[in-house]
């Protein structure tokens, strides 16, 4: 399938999904929100995927939801292109396979938001976060009021949220909300690194790790520790725990299946 505002590179276990809008800084309309909802699609169905890098083309990562689609709409429009932003990026965090965001520029209000839905974000120290919302007259409107205080703790977000101020990879580093900053041309080099070490590891359990941390951080701890035990067991049902606790034994290399 080919998109207009999206480019799907697989290479060989790693699928890299970059926004590609640069005429308006990847700002995200309708358009391309449908389009990154198949992209999600096609990672699901292939079983070969074992890792996903999100990255933006040209200078901005993502700059936010697009401000001329949203400048006419009514509450009942509004609501529905909401909705639409929250679907695809939900969809995202639930994907069963480890996303890395590679935030290569602005990550601004549904730019911030959409790296928030992946597992991991990586900085360029070019990248620079924010949910300038308010400024704008509305909320965050795609998962920003529920998944950056989750990250960043609720003081901080409550006050980038109200404030709509813009800050650099530094110190978005600092406060959390990205794991790592790095110099823009070895961006895409580290993210990749990254999704290496991820996918020499047992593609079921890392799968099973993201549902039960995704799952955990939002019940209480006992509903989430009975969770985490029924993965654990279901783990010694497969290839991989055998193989993988076999060749630490055998003191031997060891070769996932994700069976
Ligand atoms: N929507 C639509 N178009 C956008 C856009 C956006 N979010 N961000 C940038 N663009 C467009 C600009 O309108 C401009 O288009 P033209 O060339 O046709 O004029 C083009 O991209 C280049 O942008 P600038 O000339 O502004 O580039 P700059 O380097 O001077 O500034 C910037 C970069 C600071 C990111 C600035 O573009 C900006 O502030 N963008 C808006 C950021 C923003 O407010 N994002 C939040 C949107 S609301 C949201 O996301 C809601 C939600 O939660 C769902």
């Amino acid at each position: 399938m080919s998109f207009k505002n999206v480019n799907f590179e697989k290479d060989g276990k790693m699928v890299v999904i970059t926004i590609n809008r640069p005429k308006a800084l990847n700002a995200l309309n309708s358009e391309t929100l449908v389009e990154i909802d198949s992209a999600i699609d096609m990672v699901a169905e292939d079983e070969d995927v074992l890792a996903v890098i999100l990255t933006g083309a040209g200078k901005s990562f993502v700059a936010g939801a697009d401000i001329s689609e949203m400048k006419g709409l009514n509450a009942i429009e509004g609501r529905k292109f909401g909705i639409l932003g929250n679907k695809v990026f939900r969809k995202l965090e639930k994907l069963e396979k480890p996303v890395i965001a590679a935030v290569n520029g602005f990550a601004l209000g549904g730019g911030c938001e959409i790296s928030m839905a992946c597992d991991i974000r990586i900085a360029s120290s070019k990248a620079k976060f924010g949910q300038p919302e308010s400024g704008l007259g509305i909320t965050p409107g795609f998962g920003g009021t529920q998944r950056l205080p989750r990250l960043v703790g609720l003081g901080m977000a409550k006050e980038l949220i109200y404030t709509a101020k813009i800050i650099k990879a530094d110190e978005a580093f600092r406060i959390g909300l990205v794991n790592k900053v790095v110099e823009p041309e070895a961006l895409m080099d580290e993210a990749k690194a990254l999704a290496n070490t991820i996918i020499n590891n047992a593609p079921i359990a890392v799968k099973l790790c993201k549902e039960a941390i995704n799952r955990g951080i939002q019940t209480d701890i006992d509903t989430g520790a009975a969770y985490e035990s029924e993965v654990f067991g279901e783990c010694f049902a497969t290839e991989d725990q055998k193989e993988g606790m076999g060749a630490f034994l055998e003191k031997r290399d060891k070769t996932f299946k994700n069976k």
